[in-house]
């Protein structure tokens, strides 16, 4: 939720134009973008000039990039660059950051919510303060230009500014008087730096700036940074001197582009086989026992466990979904799935016996990051499921199993989604062999089945004309439900909301058992319906009540959609449209029955004409609650 970028480093000098700190900038939100598109803006400092260089525009980069291409930059030492999420204040230009203050020769840009901006405003105000935007970042602007004039020392009068807020932020900051220098402030919201050769970089996450260095560090809570060419210094909000983590990213630049798809969605969809194959990989030792080496917790802990919550929102809630159903059954311990907010606000029976297990692509989303805070304070020990490095609900958890799904750019969670199935199905399969539920073959032969699975989705994934085909004589429907049963239900979940916010079509999924305690209602001739069907090998019965719902669709006017299994031709009586998946063990088939569906709501959207990698209202990474 906003992407912030910072650079200082070989700048231009003045009458030239603005060179690497406006290129850093723009290429750094461009790949931030998916993290908000309301609007963009960047600010330049250089010596020897008196006022910020800025330019703003709502909507999406481009429009800034034609902004700056009509009226050019000036020269260039540093900069700082925001995409913008809105909360406070509409998706105007004079909303968009950066914010100015101090004559115009400090420029603020934040992340987040500062959330006693009302009061600070009116402090502000009886000075006399004249507000340009209604937003509260424009308050921070004009805290830190008061304590700027104060303290001349922009790292100090940063730290002071931060102790005074309330809410969430990453502040990046640059004035006039420094032209060599960003500073940053995080406390709840991302921030981490890129360390180069005689520059060095800030970013809401390291697609900010992958393409220039891979050598990162990861800055801890309430961390104040301050960047020049050839130096970083990191204090907590006293100034006292503070450690951040050196790490090295494990990803390039290529990896967040769109390698020749028309979207990243689509190059996220076809990198699923490799998402799954690499969360796989160098999980077990030579003798084939699951080892999670990154999994730092007591065993013994682990074996008291009496019952597990999963916590996370959205898409990752629902591979918890189907996490429930396979640790259940491998380990006989009660799981729960709840929605992080919910968790957070009610009263939950939480002890030491709990493990709180919270899932999240991006490591950041608030919701989640309060519930494990939350868990955590009642005596649970939180792991979490995390695919991005350097985030901070994996910093605030007893221990991490990351996924390897590498940077998911597209705002609809696809790989993500798969991997953290993936890292589910791992993290019961080593809590059902440390507890003993399981015999070792039979967890070596489920772990078999597993290695099996990407070349499955890459057979899926093949077949993906059909359902495209499908999807593009669709582009009409106003409506579309989803059923599924046992692990079919949260994939009917995920393909209704692939559906709603992609295409912005009415889209629900239900579990066909419920339907006719209900929703049946709402079938009438030609309501299209998608059924995910479990293998006819499965669990008895299960199969066969499916097959029923089917028919009381049909019977009732429903043009109904089938996922099924290869050779299921139970199925085809009642099936206006097929599209087949490779056998699979039912409580890893969601790993290929939601590919239709996610290739289903990207082919129908764009049919529709719609921006798949960035659905309007969205943002990647919710970092407000
Ligand atoms: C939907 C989607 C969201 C996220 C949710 C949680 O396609 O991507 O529903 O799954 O916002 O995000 P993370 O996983 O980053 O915590």
């Amino acid at each position: 939720m906003c992407g912030i970028v910072g650079y200082v480093g070989p700048g231009t000098m003045v009458g030239e134009a603005s060179g690497r700190p406006l290129d850093v900038a723009l290429e750094g939100l461009g790949r931030l973008e998916y993290r908000g598109y309301d609007s963009a803006g960047v600010a330049l400092v250089a010596p020897g000039v008196d006022a910020v260089a800025f330019a703003k525009k709502s909507g999406k980069l481009a429009n800034l990039v034609e902004e700056i291409d009509l009226h050019p930059l000036p020269a260039a030492t540093a900069s700082i660059g925001h995409t913008r999420w809105a909360t406070h204040g509409g998706p105007t230009d004079t909303n968009a950051h950066p914010h100015l203050a101090d004559d115009d020769r400090l420029a603020v840009i934040h992340n987040g919510i500062v959330e006693n901006f009302a009061t600070l405003k009116s402090e502000l105000l009886a000075e006399g303060v004249q507000f340009r935007s209604e937003t509260d970042t424009e308050v921070a602007a004009q805290l830190l230009a008061r304590a700027y004039r104060q303290t001349k020392d922009l790292t100090l009068a940063m730290g002071q500014v931060a102790r005074r807020l309330e809410g969430t932020f990453t502040l990046l900051a640059v004035h006039a008087d420094a032209p060599d220098t960003v500073v940053g402030a995080r406390h709840d919201s991302p921030l981490v730096v890129g360390l180069g050769e005689g520059e060095n970089f800030l970013g809401s996450d390291v697609a900010a700036f992958i393409s220039h260095t891979k050598e990162a560090l990861e800055l801890g809570q309430d961390q104040i940074v301050t960047i020049t060419p050839t130096s970083v210094e990191v204090t907590d909000f006293d100034g006292n001197p503070a450690e951040a983590k050196r790490y090295t990213v494990d990803w390039d630049a290529a990896a967040a582009e769109k390698g020749g798809f028309s979207s990243f969605m689509d190059k996220e969809i076809h990198d699923q086989p490799h998402a799954v194959a690499d969360t796989l990989l160098g999980r077990t030792d030579p003798s084939g026992k699951l080892v999670l080496d990154d999994l730092r917790i007591d065993e013994a802990v682990l074996r008291s466990v009496d019952k597990i919550i999963v916590v996370a929102c959205g898409t990752a809630a629902y591979s918890g979904h189907v996490a429930k159903y396979a640790i259940e059954h491998w380990c006989r311990i009660p799981v729960e799935v709840e929605l992080a907010h919910e968790f957070r606000y009610r009263d939950p029976i939480v002890d030491e016996k709990t493990l709180v297990v919270a899932v999240t692509q991006s490591g950041e989303t608030m919701d989640t990051l309060m519930a494990v805070r939350h868990a955590r304070e009642q005596g649970a020990k939180v792991i979490s499921i995390v695919n991005t490095h350097g985030s901070t609900i994996p910093r605030e958890s007893d221990a991490v199993l990351y996924t390897h799904a590498g940077p998911e750019i597209a705002v609809a969670s696809t790989k993500a989604f798969l991997s953290q199935i993936t890292a589910a199905y791992l993290l019961g399969l080593y809590l059902a062999q440390l507890r003993g539920n399981k015999f070792p073959d039979e967890i070596s032969a489920i772990l078999e089945d597993l290695r099996d699975m990407p070349r499955k989705i890459q057979t899926v994934i093949e077949r993906g004309e059909y359902v495209r085909a499908t999807a593009r004589s669709m582009k009409d429907a106003t409506s579309v439900l989803f059923l599924g049963r046992h692990v079919g239900f949260p994939v009917a979940l995920e393909g209704a909301l692939k559906l709603k916010e992609l295409a912005y079509i009415h889209a629900e999924g239900f579990a066909a058992g419920e339907l006719k305690h209900g929703p049946i209602a709402l079938i009438d001739e030609g309501q299209p319906v998608f059924v995910v069907v479990p293998s006819p090998k499965g669990r008895e019965g299960l199969h066969s009540k499916v097959i029923s719902n089917i028919q009381e669709i049909r019977a009732r006017g429903a043009r109904t959609l089938v996922i099924a299994e290869d050779g299921d031709d139970a199925v085809r009586p009642y099936a206006d449209e097929i599209f087949w998946v490779p056998e699979s063990p039912t409580l890893l088939s969601p790993l290929l029955a939601v590919v239709p569906l996610q290739i289903f709501a990207m082919a129908l959207a764009t049919a529709k004409g719609l921006d798949v990698d960035q659905p309007r209202n969205l943002a990647k990474s919710v970092t407000v609650e």
